[in-house]
């Protein structure tokens, strides 16, 4: 078994990136620049958008932070979105989700502009992807993928099951690796599936996507599996620290001694959604660069 370290693709991902940024600001004479807009206070978001923070300042990248309370109006919102959408200086933008349930996430993603899209979330996004046109990848399934490629992990004419269906991890996912190129078989699990363990054992990779703690057993997975967890879940542990500690939708313990490659949690896939979110506004503000100068 194999373990497949987010920390160590993540490390090639951002070696790759501090090269080209240093090329994109010789060039340009500026640093891409994210714009990150959190609603609220939920913890875990909050997490998530500093170690946003983060790895912008750790590849020079400009940065923006945008924090509105937890009771501001979806209009609110709207209005900052459309004033980034407006700013030369901002090349990619990210809503932190979910948002409060008073707002709709469908309009408030539909409402930045599509070339500064970095989460790959918008309608005209996931429409090209799905019909394999070049756009913005969400991160998430840019950082399997990556880390598939990474490990020289075959995917033509392989099984893989995916368990989950959301918009921002099983959907996109199916949809790339179904793609010429990638060739694999895909079958999509979610809640209301018949037997989901008959199907997870004939995965030859297989991919949860839940966020159900340690849900994956392994009664569920072929022996020699790959198996790619991207659950990211908080579960309370008084040893802790911090009071909580963060497991997979993997039983890591019990499932690893049978499959050929596994990804931990922490440090494997989520690792890797962060590395992409930078790949994507580098790639946003030299797409943006490039329009302005024809
Ligand atoms: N919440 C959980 N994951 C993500 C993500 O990739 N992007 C955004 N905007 N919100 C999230």
């Amino acid at each position: 078994m194999q373990v497949m370290s987010g920390k160590e693709v993540s490390k090639a991902v951002y070696e790759e990136l501090h090269t080209r940024t240093e090329a994109f600001v010789q060039t340009h004479g500026y640093a891409p620049t994210l714009a990150v807009v959190l609603v609220g206070n939920d913890p875990a978001s909050q997490s998530y958008v500093n170690s946003k923070k983060k790895a912008c300042l750790s590849l020079g990248f400009g940065h923006q932070d945008y924090t509105l309370a937890q009771d501001s109006t979806q209009e609110e919102l709207l209005s900052v979105v459309r004033r980034l959408n407006a700013d030369s200086t901002v090349h990619g933008i990210l809503v932190q989700l979910p948002l409060p349930s008073h707002m709709d996430s469908e309009a408030v993603i539909e409402t930045i502009d599509q070339h500064k899209d970095v989460d790959g979330f918008h309608p005209m996004s996931v429409g090209k992807l799905l019909i394999g046109l070049p756009t913005f990848v969400s991160c998430t399934p840019l950082g399997v993928l990556t880390m598939l490629d990474h490990y020289k992990i075959e995917t033509s004419g392989k099984h893989v099951v995916i368990v989950g269906r959301s918009n921002i991890v099983g959907k996109p996912l199916a949809a790339l690796l179904m793609q010429k190129g990638r060739d694999a078989t895909v079958t999509v699990c979610h809640s209301r599936t018949a037997d989901l363990a008959s199907l997870t054992m004939t995965a030859d990779i297989l991919i949860s996507a839940i966020g159900k703690p340690l849900f994956i057993q392994p009664s569920m997975v072929k022996e020699g599996a790959v198996v790619i967890d991207v659950g990211i879940n908080r579960i309370e542990d008084p040893a802790a620290k911090r009071g909580y500690r963060l497991v997979g939708d993997v039983d890591y313990d019990t499932v690893s001694s049978h499959c050929s490659f596994i990804t931990p949690v922490p440090g494997g896939v989520g690792v890797m959604t962060i590395a992409m979110l930078m790949k994507n506004t580098l790639q946003a503000a030299s797409l943006l660069a490039a329009k302005d100068t024809k």
